[in-house]
């Protein structure tokens, strides 16, 4: 088991509450101003993300500058009690500096110029860019950087996007002339250069990938997108460079995404490599809840993935920096959220390690495509709005739960996921065009704990695998040898790693291992994989597993056995009655491999196996049926354990033990109703939970 040893994320030792505020959209109504203040007591919110977009009212014309506004919004939040986290303005530019400097401005991949407008859509390797984001910054930490109510840096919001200009092509060439240590021949093997006669012989012939030139060689992909996220954290770390400067005790942090549709992590940057560089995760959840293609409790498992993800990436908490108190603008429905709904998806921020609910935004926008997107106050101006009322409801539960702050997550259990694999692996011309899903699986995998009430971490490559006793390491196409032999490490040492189909085909490059499957993958696993098979998406398989036959779909991996057994086998086709499911004891360890994609009653069944071999247990034994979700934040005093209904159902749920109810102080022990959509944040003392 890991410390409990609390991290405080930052100086206040409290829950945030509060949000995206943008009073610069009001500078002419003193009375709503006015307003806020007073809304702001009631909704109960102490913090307040500022200056995100108000670069125009900051620098109206170039090196005029009007701070007043911001001077007094610092001093009346202040006044009030509340923090501010102050952004840098880069996201948006005033239109007099791009027409001034065009520079600035994005190159999309077909090299076509983009104008002026909108947001995030600049050169992140513009000198120019660069420099007048670096001086604004300044100019900010030199003002507000002693100021008592600064909290943390909102480093620009949301980075994302590439841009193909010339400055971008120089750019990427001095990158790749770095990663390739000026070896054009390097990289020309890297690249697979031969196919398609696409050697290079100067480095001036390469440009960056595009759909009306080079776009099939997977190596330079793959580059172009490790080039991306290291231009946005080089840009980003221009922007850093007077705030370390002037502020160093000042956490940083820029804001994170989740793609919305299907609610995975945001694929544009690799996080892995950018959490290295903030001081704290911090990410924005919009996930779509009571939508019409999945249930409630499929998509919290969803969020649940993406918090242990983020969290995971730094091991300790993270901050939920803007999710909406009703509906969002931007779905292609925007449904508001059910009573109750506010407070359970709250609180499961909380229960995965969030020390904060922030809200984009404070106050509803008057005009633009922001207008109608949910905010802590409506157009009414109204403290007796439901939304409102439902706002201030989680201020006051997220003030009496504040010792959870800094509290962790401790997890016997990883998820690997990988950015890298999943570009590889969509880049791949093979398998099945639209049924690869790695992300998708990974979350499959994880459903099983999650519905187990079993903590996971979700880590990266090159995270510390030794203080897990599970490692689960879902369709890692892309596998360099080096992450194989600390794999292989981890199983020889007693840990035990379970992997599926689609494993160790590729290395960094992208290109193919020759020889088989990788030497140290056929030790720790005990078989070779020969031979992928693809289904369409109407065909199916089944596999024989203990007693009970399960469907397989879209994958299949042949399997020779050297020495591990066979646990189950394919029923149908050429490979039927051929080994589908193996462990293997490697060293000290043991290993399990999954040789196709199989429905969920499968992992249940699997995992549970696991689960109670290695004897993993929930922090909190409750006994529920399917669509509650129990989590924990553990200290070194206690445990705060959350049980929430993600059904539509009232739910019976039994406590094994008394526990101290905190939202409504009382003691609960055996069967407890939770109707629909109701959440139970219950303490138990370190001592009466030593299990
Ligand atoms: C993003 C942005 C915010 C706002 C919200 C709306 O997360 O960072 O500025 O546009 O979306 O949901
Ligand atoms: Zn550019």
């Amino acid at each position: 088991m890991k410390s409990r040893e609390k991290k405080q994320v930052t100086r206040v030792n409290t829950l945030l509450h509060g949000g995206d505020y943008n009073p610069d959209q009001w500078l002419n109504r003193p009375d709503i101003l006015a307003d806020d203040l007073k809304l702001m007591k009631l909704a109960h919110t102490n913090t307040y993300s500022i200056g995100i977009f108000a670069w125009s009212a900051l620098e109206p014309e170039e090196g005029v500058y009007t701070f007043d506004w911001l001077d007094t919004i610092f001093e009346t939040i202040h006044q009030n009690g509340g923090t501010i986290i102050l952004a840098t303005p880069s996201g948006a530019r005033p239109a007099w500096l791009s027409q001034k400097y065009p520079e600035v401005l994005r190159t999309n991949e077909l090299r076509l110029k983009h104008l002026q407008g909108a947001r995030h859509n600049h050169c992140f390797s513009s000198p120019v860019y660069r420099e007048k984001t670096q001086h604004i910054n300044r100019l900010l930490a030199e003002r507000y950087g002693n100021h008592p109510a600064l909290l943390m840096w909102h480093v620009s919001n949301e980075y994302s996007g590439e841009c193909h200009c010339d400055l971008c092509q120089v750019a990427f060439k001095e990158w790749l002339k770095e990663t390739y240590n000026n070896d054009l021949a390097a990289l020309n093997e890297a690249w697979w250069g031969p196919f398609w006669s696409h050697t290079f012989n100067s480095w001036s012939q390469i440009q960056s990938p595009s759909p009306i030139g080079e776009d099939a060689v997977h190596g330079m992909n793959l580059d172009w997108r490790r080039f991306i996220t290291d231009q946005t954290i080089n840009f980003y770390q221009n922007e850093l460079v007077p705030l370390r400067e002037l502020t160093p005790t000042i956490p940083v942090t820029t804001n994170f995404m989740a793609d919305t549709d299907d609610l995975i992590p945001y694929q544009g940057l690799d996080y892995g490599k950018f959490a290295k560089h903030v001081d704290v995760i911090t990410w924005d959840g919009y996930p779509a809840w009571h939508n019409d293609r999945e249930s409630t409790a499929d998509l919290a498992m969803k969020v649940g993935f993406i918090d242990d993800l983020y969290r995971s990436l730094k091991q300790q908490p993270f901050l939920l920096l803007e999710s909406t108190p009703s509906a969002v603008s931007w779905h292609e429905v925007n449904k508001a959220k059910r009573p109750q709904m506010h407070l359970l998806s709250s609180m499961q921020m909380i229960a995965h390690g969030s020390d904060s609910i922030m809200y984009f935004q404070w106050r509803k926008s008057r005009g633009s495509s922001e207008k109608f997107h949910g905010a802590v106050v409506d157009h009414d101006n109204s403290p007796e709005n439901r939304v409102f009322k439902d706002v201030a409801e989680v201020g006051k539960i997220l003030e009496s739960l504040s010792a959870i702050a800094g509290t962790t997550r401790p997890a016997d259990v990883a998820i690997l996921y990988d950015w890298e694999n999943n570009w590889a692996l969509n880049d791949a011309q093979g398998y099945g065009a639209k049924t690869k899903n790695y992300t998708q699986t990974v979350q499959e995998h994880y459903r099983t704990f999650w519905e187990k009430d079993i903590p996971v971490d979700v880590i990266m490559k090159d995270q510390d695998f030794s203080s897990y006793k599970l490692v689960v390491i879902p369709m890692l196409y892309l596998l360099s040898l080096e992450t194989l032999s600390r794999l292989k490490e981890f199983v020889a040492h007693g840990g035990t790693v379970v992997s599926t189909y689609l494993t160790g085909i590729v290395d960094e490059h992208d290109l193919a291992h020759l020889g088989g499957w990788p030497k140290d993958l056929q030790d720790i696993f005990g078989i070779n994989v020969v031979e992928t098979d693809t289904l369409y998406p109407s065909d199916y398989n089944k596999v024989r597993y203990g007693e009970k036959e399960y469907e397989l779909k879209e994958y299949a991996s042949i399997v020779e056995v050297k020495q591990a057994e066979i646990k189950g086998e394919y029923l149908e086709d050429f490979y039927a009655h051929t080994p589908a499911i193996t462990s293997h004891s490697f060293e000290k360890g043991k290993s399990y491999f999954i040789g196709g994609r199989l429905e969920r009653s499968f992992h249940s069944d699997f995992y549970g196996e696991i689960i109670k071999e290695l004897r993993l247990t929930p922090v909190l034994s409750v006994r529920h049926e399917k669509g509650v979700s129990v989590q924990a934040r553990q200290s070194e005093t206690e445990d705060t354990i959350f049980v929430m209904n993600f059904s539509e159902e009232t739910q019976v749920v039994y406590f094994d033990q008394p526990v101290w109810d905190r939202l409504n102080e009382v003691e609960l022990v055996g069967e407890v109703m939770l109707e629909k959509y109701a959440v139970k944040v219950v303490t138990v003392p370190l001592e009466d939970n030593s299990q």
